[in-house]
């Protein structure tokens, strides 16, 4: 199956399932000095090779998680705290209000005050936030929200972070210095300037195509030539934050690919872009982590990690196949992330609520 993913005219790419992890759409005979990284990474982290070859590389470590539940078990809470994370980023639905209205809304955010938890991991961690349809006010909700800008304010009240925009949204970004390395955190804003959109699912011919009365939006305008200007930004790694799903694409919940006129737009912006990008998604009720390959060589991934504790275990039967690695229980990702060669060196890896890691991903974004 092929997959346009950049925007580009006649550029496709192959799911990680088509072709042998690694090496581009065709087997090469001769390294490439990509290869040649790549096949450096896979050496270090053989299991051949001394505990000291992997303590000689000092890790950035992320954690992140979404759809949390105040008045649900929060035993999650100690297997996040027992471990050490230079940053965390909660991804959206970062609580549920009973109702879809201001006050539950305000309500939520007063439960949110009352976790302890909470208030030790921000006491020893770095911490970002974006949210999602349930922490911006109703489920699915779009930019028609009637008391957006009231949400706008509860959440940066709560998060207290730098914003890219005063009154038009929650995006942020920030760039953090790890070993002489530049780590750009993008958390993008799904919600606050989205317009409708017509579900789009592959097997559904009748819903193939968007409305043809109106183009769908899902940043606005003001936060596409944010976005663009950021990209423009020296760094060696990107990590975008995405409450919704970017790669996958196949089942009927919310997705990039509702609204095909951003996503080829993001598809382009990477694909262009020198850095390396991955992108970290929220929402879906489980773990899973996506993977498309780019003529170029690049990897793309999509790590999405949902249900701290509303992981839920419904989308068992759930098609996707970019899909390389999935969980269905509780818990949070954590992405692992160390230089080698000048090059960013991933593992992505699932917690779950008990501590216990679920799958791990490992890769070379070169
Ligand atoms: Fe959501």
């Amino acid at each position: 199956m092929k997959v346009r993913l950049d925007g580009q005219p006649n550029r496709c790419y192959l799911p990680s399932k088509d072709r042998p992890d690694f090496w581009g759409s065709s087997m090469k005979f001769t390294l490439s000095r990509r290869d040649a990284v790549k096949a450096l990474g896979l050496a270090v982290c053989s299991p051949l090779l001394s505990k000291a070859a992997h303590a000689s590389q000092a890790e950035w470590v992320l954690g992140f998680g979404s759809c949390m539940n105040t008045r649900k078990n929060q035993s999650f809470w100690q297997a996040i705290l027992g471990r050490r994370f230079d940053h965390w980023v909660f991804l959206g639905d970062n609580l549920y209000p009973e109702a879809d209205n201001l006050e539950s809304l305000t309500l939520a955010y007063q439960e949110l005050a009352t976790i302890q938890p909470l208030k030790e991991l921000r006491a020893k961690t770095p911490v970002s936030a974006t949210w999602d349809d349930h922490d911006f006010g109703a489920d699915n909700a779009d930019g028609s929200l009637p008391f957006k800008r009231e949400s706008m304010q509860l959440f940066k009240n709560f998060w207290k972070q730098d914003y890219a925009s005063e009154s038009e949204g929650v995006y942020s970004a920030q760039i953090i210095e790890h070993q002489g390395k530049k780590i750009h955190l993008i958390l993008l804003d799904l919600r606050f300037n989205r317009t409708p959109h017509q579900e789009i699912v592959p097997s559904s011919s009748e819903s193939d195509e968007p409305r043809a009365d109106a183009v769908p939006q899902l940043l606005g305008d003001a936060q596409w030539s944010w976005l663009e200007s950021e990209f423009a930004k020296p760094a060696d790694i990107r990590i975008v934050g995405s409450s919704i799903q970017v790669l996958s694409h196949e089942h009927r919940f919310e997705k990039w690919k509702n609204y095909p006129a951003d996503y080829e737009r993001l598809m382009g912006l990477v694909g262009r872009n020198s850095a390396p990008t991955v992108f970290l998604s929220g929402d879906r009720h489980l773990h899973e982590v996506s993977k498309v390959q780019l003529v170029s060589g690049r990897t793309l991934y999509d790590f999405t990690s949902s249900g701290l504790n509303k992981a839920e275990g419904l989308s068992r039967f759930e098609r996707n196949s970019l899909r390389v690695r999935r969980n269905l229980d509780d818990g949070f990702g954590e992405l692992r992330l160390r230089w080698i060669d000048g090059s960013p060196q991933l593992t992505m890896t699932m917690i779950d609520k008990d501590g216990q890691q679920r799958f791990s991903q490992y890769d070379f974004l070169v």
